[in-house]
């Protein structure tokens, strides 16, 4: 039989009690800029895993402070934060989800406000140097701060500053890391050549440009568990058709280099490197078809996640079902509904399945 949404999705030595995970979104909530978790991650989070969503994923969490889209990002960039966030990741394991976090880096796009507040440059004090492959600045306008290129001994650091966040986030109980490579973030700025005019190891050539990404995958999974899996979200493409840039066909190159190296799962998002994107749509499943290709034409074995405009039920069990993917990744309908996977379940008529867990407390209603 061919698996379906409540089919677990077994990685390594972990089982993912069905096939929806929770996006990563910023909340952009914590107190201070101190990087720490607060009672709203707590609720937002281990709400989803009571929602029955196999896989529940953080927002982007910063491996170093510079890293932070805005001062109110979650880090992990010391014991601290893993202590804090050991509190989240124990809540949603005894909810019986599978808890991930997504380690990032900001590179240009970081020192932001929130984006309640315009999503401006800081200026002044509130305000840090950022750092990119280049030094051109985000967003391309007179507001612009400055970005500084990176030195071959920045990206050193950066490379640990993953390596450290995993050990980490391994000792605070998540299961599944995911490396954030997408969105014109640091990662997707070096794999870029909109973003990228390097001439050294990490620019210029598709092997050079991705290298820092291979580097990071293979520091990464020397200290995560080796039953643990290990996924790294891709924007497919730039959605800049007019100009040299990365396309589907660099991401399943990128697929194919990236599964030797211990990564078991692409999750397959797009665009957000340049405001000259174009996007040819937003509607239900709009980036799927960058999700079946990767899965198609990858000649390794790795698995694919299906992001944007996943709304219903029957959207997300028919892209497992039809093999466009193996994890349905849902963000903003998990806003709306945190229960998504359990009103799923009922809508599927699969409240009976394994990866299902209405909690008993809850059974009256289910
Ligand atoms: C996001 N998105 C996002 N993506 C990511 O990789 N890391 C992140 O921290 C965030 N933060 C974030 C916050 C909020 C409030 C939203 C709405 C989105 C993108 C998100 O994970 C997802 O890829 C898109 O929202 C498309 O999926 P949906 O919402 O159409 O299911």
């Amino acid at each position: 039989m061919s698996a379906d949404l409540f089919t677990p999705l077994v990685l390594r030595g972990t089982e993912i009690p069905n096939r929806v995970m929770v996006s990563p979104m910023c909340q952009y909530s914590c107190e201070g800029r101190d990087g720490l978790p607060t009672d709203w991650h707590d609720t937002h989070l281990v709400s989803r895993a009571v929602g029955g969503a196999g896989l529940v994923m953080t927002e982007a969490t910063a491996v170093e402070a510079r890293g932070r889209i805005t001062p109110h990002d979650l880090g992990i960039w010391s014991d601290d934060h893993a202590d804090a966030l050991a509190d989240i990741t124990s809540s949603i394991s005894d909810r019986g989800s599978i808890p991930g976090i997504q380690l990032a880096h900001a590179g240009r796009k970081a020192s932001k406000t929130r984006p309640w507040a315009g999503g401006d440059p800081l200026t002044g004090e509130d305000g840090w140097e950022t750092v990119a492959p280049s030094d051109r600045p985000w967003p391309y306008d007179d507001d612009a701060v400055a970005t500084r290129a990176m030195t071959t001994d920045d990206i050193d650091d950066v490379i640990d500053s993953f390596r450290v966040a995993a050990e980490r986030a391994r000792d605070a109980g998540f299961r599944v890391a995911e490396i954030h490579a997408a969105h014109g973030y640091l990662l997707h700025e070096f794999l870029s050549p909109v973003t990228n005019d390097r001439d050294d190891d990490y620019g210029g050539s598709f092997g050079d440009r991705t290298r820092i990404l291979r580097e990071i995958a293979s520091a990464v999974r020397e200290v995560w568990p080796d039953d643990d899996p290990l996924f790294v979200r891709i924007s497919a493409t730039d959605w800049l058709p007019d100009r040299e840039s990365w396309t589907v066909a660099d991401s399943v190159r990128l697929a194919d280099d990236l599964a030797p190296l211990g990564v078991d799962l692409i999750d397959v998002s797009a665009g957000g490197i340049h405001p000259d994107q174009r996007i040819p749509s937003t509607g239900p499943g709009y980036q799927e078809r960058y999700a079946r290709r990767v899965r198609q034409e990858t000649e390794e074995d790795v698995a694919v996640g299906v992001v944007g405009g996943i709304t219903t039920a029957e959207q997300a069990d028919a892209l497992v079902r039809n093999g466009r993917g193996d994890l349905a990744i849902v963000g903003r309908e998990h806003l709306r509904d945190p229960y998504f996977a359990l009103h799923a379940a009922q809508a599927l008529d699969r409240l009976d399945a394994d990866g299902v867990e209405v909690p008993v407390q809850y059974d009256r209603a289910f």
